[in-house]
């Protein structure tokens, strides 16, 4: 097959088992991270543009606005491209530098939220004012509002399919993190649709409201709704048997383990869903096919979360985390 343009290159995403030993459990990778815009966000962002091209609220030569940590605006960044669209992408200082780069790259134009924030403050207010502010001012520009799009959800159906005929012997289990809950909407309902037995376990930073808990800063990216901010209109609740919360440190130490255990680079949020995986297995909650999607890869941290020095700092290295794993995945610590 000669593909003609990038967004023909989204989906198809392999599948890696890691095998869990002493269980009968295995946890299944959907490595989304192989998507050309590095996440599973470019089949969200690109059915959001084609759903408002579509529909007529967007038309050629228009605007595409949205506010973004970075994955949402690289996939826009493509989708602009392909449907021949501006796009303005709309940050805060909370963005993995790496991330705006790539979309800079890829020809979004940037604009940073300025103001008084703490380091691992969200800036997703003023981030999806700023951004609702601009498309109204501009004309033929659209905010795209992830959060409350019904094009973000449907857009997991194609990996749902997908998963079906990678998994032939069925999916068991569902563990994936919780943003603006389009994926684990989208992905959820259907497997439930599917077979109701499936399980499911949302899991969002500690730090994030989405489940109701307190908010406090956090430095995981991408994924969570932080206090002030008002959780997606896409998440549908009923639709999740378990919410957990995962620490930064749990998330990061369990990506840099997968890194140097697996030789998978996966980014902080994908650890914290891989480490409540093995929670809820080991904890006897889960067995069978136990699928995680690696939302992103750890190419795009390896300035913050695969820096030492930066997680000694923020004080998130916590060998604990990674003497546990070892634990798990091989019942022993981990000999070369
Ligand atoms: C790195 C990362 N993890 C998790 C999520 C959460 O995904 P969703 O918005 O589908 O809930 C996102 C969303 O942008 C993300 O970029």
């Amino acid at each position: 097959m000669l593909y003609t343009t990038v967004t023909q290159l989204i989906g198809q995403t392999p599948v890696v088992s890691i095998e869990v030993p002493d269980r009968d459990a295995s946890l299944v990778l959907k490595m989304e991270k192989n998507n050309p815009g590095g996440s599973m966000k470019d089949r969200m962002a690109r059915n959001m543009v084609a759903a408002a091209l579509h529909e007529g609220r967007l038309a050629p030569g228009g605007i595409v606005v949205e506010s973004s940590s970075g994955n949402t605006g690289t996939g826009l960044a493509l989708a602009a491209l392909e449907f021949g669209l501006r796009f303005i992408a709309v940050v805060d200082h909370h963005a993995a530098p790496d991330k705006v780069r790539m979309m800079r790259a890829l020809g979004a134009e940037i604009r940073c939220i300025e103001g008084d924030f703490a380091e691992d403050e969200v800036a997703v207010v003023e981030r999806q004012r700023v951004a609702a502010q601009l498309a109204a001012q501009l004309p033929g520009a659209m905010f795209m509002n992830q959060s409350d799009n019904p094009a973000n959800p449907e857009a997991y159906a194609g990996l749902v399919e997908e998963l079906f005929a990678q998994i032939p012997s069925g999916i068991d289990a569902y563990v994936g993190c919780v943003g603006t809950g389009g994926s684990i909407t989208g992905i959820a309902q259907r497997l439930k649709r599917y077979n109701p037995m499936v399980r499911t376990i949302g899991v969002e930073p500690a730090g994030s409201i989405i489940f109701g808990k307190p908010g406090h800063p956090y430095y995981q990216s991408g994924t969570g709704t932080p206090a002030g901010d008002e959780v997606g209109k896409v998440l549908d609740y009923s639709c999740i048997d378990e919410a957990v919360q995962a620490t930064d440190a749990q998330a990061f130490e369990t990506a840099r383990y997968i890194a140097r255990r697996k030789g998978l680079l996966v980014g902080g949020s994908t650890g914290g869903a891989i480490y409540k995986a093995l929670e809820f297995i080991f904890a006897g909650k889960l067995t069978g096919k136990v699928v995680t999607t690696v939302v992103d890869g750890g190419e795009k941290y390896l300035s913050t979360i695969f820096d030492d020095e930066w997680m000694a700092k923020r004080r998130l290295l916590d060998p604990a985390i990674g003497s546990q794993l070892d634990d798990w995945l091989f019942g022993k610590p981990y000999a070369m």
